[in-house]
């Protein structure tokens, strides 16, 4: 446990350095663009109101409304059933999941197909849905993330009629039970925390591994430099090696 500790330390010097340089940091393709100052941040990945990094899907300047709005307007999509007061269409392809074929090792109890908190972002990032599909617009339905910039598509391929998650880290899947903790496979969710402090329980959605459990995609609680990571994963990124799945893994 003794070099999670001095990792977690050397995290929070290389942090605070990066939050120094953030202003001066370069855009490029091979560090994500987030800032960890907030989605309101133009140069932050879901302010799709500045145009500076993704599109700009809604000109009428309200950021939060492509995903969420405050009254339902009669729109179906908006009565999604994860709540959150949802606005955005989701996704209706069937994935493979990695549990299916893929692992002889995987012990987490995985859902059939991505739920919770994931549903949501697929709902842009798998590729089948225009990003303008919200309560404001009636979408044309060709605005989707595969046609404008396929390096930020999640799932890239296909198996068969369904998307492929077998080449993404398991999501909708729970920590295995009884290997959290010392001496585990596991940290502990309940006590092991990410780069700015919520415990990794609290970035669980009803207990499971989501999308957003490693990425905050308000860009709040995201390391600068890092793709709107809750830890950094390496040096270049302001981080410790594989600083991010070692918050989780103990290997
Ligand atoms: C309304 C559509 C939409 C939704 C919903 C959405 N995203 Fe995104 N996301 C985008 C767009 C557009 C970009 C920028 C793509 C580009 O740079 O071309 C992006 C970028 C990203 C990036 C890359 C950031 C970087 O700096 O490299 C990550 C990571 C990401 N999103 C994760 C998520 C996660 C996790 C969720 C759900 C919790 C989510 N997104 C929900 C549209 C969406
Ligand atoms: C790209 C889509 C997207 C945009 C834009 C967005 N959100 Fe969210 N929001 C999500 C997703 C996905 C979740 C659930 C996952 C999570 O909480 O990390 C969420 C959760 C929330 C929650 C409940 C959980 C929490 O973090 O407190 C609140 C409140 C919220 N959003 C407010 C906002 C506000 C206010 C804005 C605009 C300033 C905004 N969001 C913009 C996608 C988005
Ligand atoms: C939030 C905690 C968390 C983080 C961070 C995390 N993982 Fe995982 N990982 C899990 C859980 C939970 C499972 C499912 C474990 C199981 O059922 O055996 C898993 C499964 C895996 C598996 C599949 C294991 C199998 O038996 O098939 C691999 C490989 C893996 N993770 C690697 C990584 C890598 C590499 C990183 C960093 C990029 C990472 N993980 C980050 C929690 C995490
Ligand atoms: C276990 C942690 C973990 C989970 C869960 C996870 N990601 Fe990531 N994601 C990462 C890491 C680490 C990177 C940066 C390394 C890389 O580029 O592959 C990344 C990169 C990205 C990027 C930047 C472009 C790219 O492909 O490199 C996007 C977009 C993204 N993730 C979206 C998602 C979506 C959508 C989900 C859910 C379906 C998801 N992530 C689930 C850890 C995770």
């Amino acid at each position: 446990m003794k070099h999670r500790n001095d990792s977690k330390g050397n995290q929070l010097r290389y942090a605070a350095l990066a939050l120094l340089t953030v202003v001066s940091t370069p855009l490029c393709a091979e560090t994500g663009t987030a800032q960890g100052l907030g989605i309101a941040q133009p140069l932050s990945a879901h302010n799709f109101v500045s145009g500076d990094v993704g599109p700009i899907i809604n000109d009428s300047g309200e950021i939060c409304r492509v995903c969420h709005v405050p009254h339902d307007h009669a729109r179906a999509s908006q009565r999604y059933l994860n709540g959150l007061l949802w606005n955005h269409d989701v996704s209706s392809a069937t994935y493979t999941m990695y549990n299916n074929t893929w692992s002889k090792t995987l012990t987490g109890t995985q859902s059939a197909q991505p739920d919770g908190h994931s549903k949501l972002c697929l709902g842009c990032h798998d590729g089948t849905v225009a990003m303008d599909a919200f309560d404001k617009y009636v979408s044309d339905g060709t605005n989707t993330m595969r046609m404008l910039h396929g390096l930020t598509v999640v799932p890239w391929f296909q198996d068969g009629a369904n998307l492929d998650l077998r080449g993404t880290h398991p999501i909708s899947v729970a920590f295995p039970a009884g290997e959290a903790g010392d001496g585990k496979n596991f940290a502990n969710p309940a006590t092991a925390t990410w780069a700015k402090g919520q415990t990794i329980a609290s970035t669980l959605d009803n207990g499971k591994v989501q999308c957003s459990t490693c990425h905050d995609v308000h860009d709040q609680e995201s390391i600068p430099g890092t793709h709107l990571l809750r830890t950094a994963n390496s040096p270049a990124e302001g981080g410790v090696p594989s600083g991010l799945c070692l918050t989780c893994h103990i290997k």
